[in-house]
């Protein structure tokens, strides 16, 4: 088996070489291939790698290369890790819609947009190649937003994917923790959208314990305890965003507020350094201060069900297919999913509870008109979507906003001039 990792210049690259460390039994691969752009991000990851392997005396080969087509060759799986404009339009995607009063984040919002109209060439570009060298093979795809991504991925290729984020699995963990719940006697039911997801029931030993599971989170959650008690659900971090973004952007426009994409950029950096020590082998402390930290863990799981058949109930971005009434079959969602050797499969959910209701469908929209924009690279559908995304309050605001994007966004997108 090999394991083909595009973008394998990340920094969250060493998380997925422990994965293949822990998960050898199960998923012996023979060779994992980073792919990446830049060279001497690929130099490091690729020593550090080999000396993560072999201290765990785990016989996986790691190969290199700068050419897409080549990692392809055989793979497996193929796993994206890939940032296209890097953290520099990142931040662009956190600054610009500050200046016009709209959260600047890398998923949510307008920012959110401009890195799925970046992404999404890349990646069907990436899809195709993959239909044609290794039409087999499962994309394990991780790049944000990752919701988005699935979409145009299950709509424009026929490409085997599995749209992952460590985001549920996360808050479920703290749910049940605060909450003081043994994991194995609980279940979670999920419903929402990437980044725009909802635990709406807590079952702990059959029962119904979603108001405990309430009580045990307000006051340590991102939103207000008095709307948590209110809406009767339990939001994603990121709904903070919505329920709270007259205080956001209030924050964010304090002296001194570094964005997050800032933040990161010095962890990066002081990561790289710590991965080209030749006296490192093993994932770094450090690593833990980025957010993606379960990554490796979806992953893997996602890649042990299919290749053993298991039939694990997983939360990952799929499209529809009828199992969220109200959302089209060709709309990507985040739900619990069965993932066997055909992969994921969502499982019937049914009706959205009417205060979420809304929300999700608006923000469901404004994915699927990003996805058609990018597809076309059509500045017009761009407004569209804009204008279809709660947090953009006119065309006044949405007007000037889109040019400054387009305009900071020019070397990625090329229809951008
Ligand atoms: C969480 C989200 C991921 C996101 C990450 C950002 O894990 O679920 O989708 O990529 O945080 O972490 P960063 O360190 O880049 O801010």
């Amino acid at each position: 088996m090999k394991l083909a990792v595009f973008g394998g210049g990340s920094s969250y690259t060493p998380e997925l070489i422990q994965g293949v460390i822990e998960n050898f039994e199960l998923l012996p691969f023979s060779e994992v291939c980073l792919m990446d752009i830049d060279q001497r991000r690929l130099e490091v990851l690729v020593g550090l790698s080999r000396r993560m392997l072999a201290r765990a005396d785990v016989p996986v080969t790691v190969t290199a290369t700068t050419e897409r087509r080549r990692a392809l060759e055989g793979a497996t799986f193929v796993n994206s890790l890939i940032r296209v404009g890097g953290m520099e339009a990142r931040v662009g995607d956190e600054r610009i819609p500050l200046k016009y009063n709209v959260v600047g984040q890398e998923t949510t919002g307008p920012g959110g947009m401009m890195k799925a109209l970046r992404t999404i060439p890349v990646m069907l570009d990436l899809a195709g190649d993959m239909v044609e060298i290794c039409p087999d093979a499962w994309l394990i795809n991780y790049t944000n937003p990752s919701g988005i991504m699935a979409e145009a991925l299950g709509r424009h290729s026929r490409v085997r994917f599995v749209g992952l984020c460590s985001g549920p699995q996360e808050w479920i963990r703290e749910i049940l923790a605060l909450m003081d719940v043994d994991p194995a006697r609980a279940n979670v039911d999920w419903v929402g959208l990437n980044h725009l997801g909802f635990a709406t029931r807590v079952w702990v030993d059959g029962e119904d314990a979603t108001e405990r599971a309430i009580a045990a989170v307000a006051g340590h959650w991102s939103v207000d305890p008095e709307w948590l008690r209110s809406l009767g659900a339990i939001p994603a971090s990121y709904l903070r965003y919505y329920y709270h973004h007259t205080a956001v952007v209030q924050e964010a426009k304090e002296p001194g507020f570094r964005t997050r994409g800032e933040q990161v950029k010095e962890i990066e950096a002081q990561l790289l350094r710590e991965y080209a020590d030749p006296g490192l082998a093993e994932k770094p402390e450090l690593l833990r201060q980025r957010g993606g930290g379960g990554y490796s863990d979806v992953a893997f799981a996602a890649m042990r069900a299919i290749i053993h058949n298991i039939g694990e109930r997983q939360i990952i971005q799929v499209l529809n297919r009828g199992a969220v009434d109200g959302i089209p079959d060709d709309a990507s969602v985040e739900v619990a999913c069965l993932v066997d050797r055909m992969g994921p499969r969502p499982l019937r959910v049914g009706a959205i509870p009417l205060p979420i209701r809304g929300l999700i469908q608006a923000v469901k929209a404004y994915e699927s008109l990003t996805v058609q924009a990018a597809v076309e690279g059509s500045r017009r559908v761009a407004m569209q979507a804009l204008m279809a995304h709660p947090l953009v309050p006119s065309w006044e605001v949405a007007e000037p906003l889109l040019d400054d994007l387009l305009q900071a966004n020019r070397p990625w997108i090329p229809w951008a001039d």
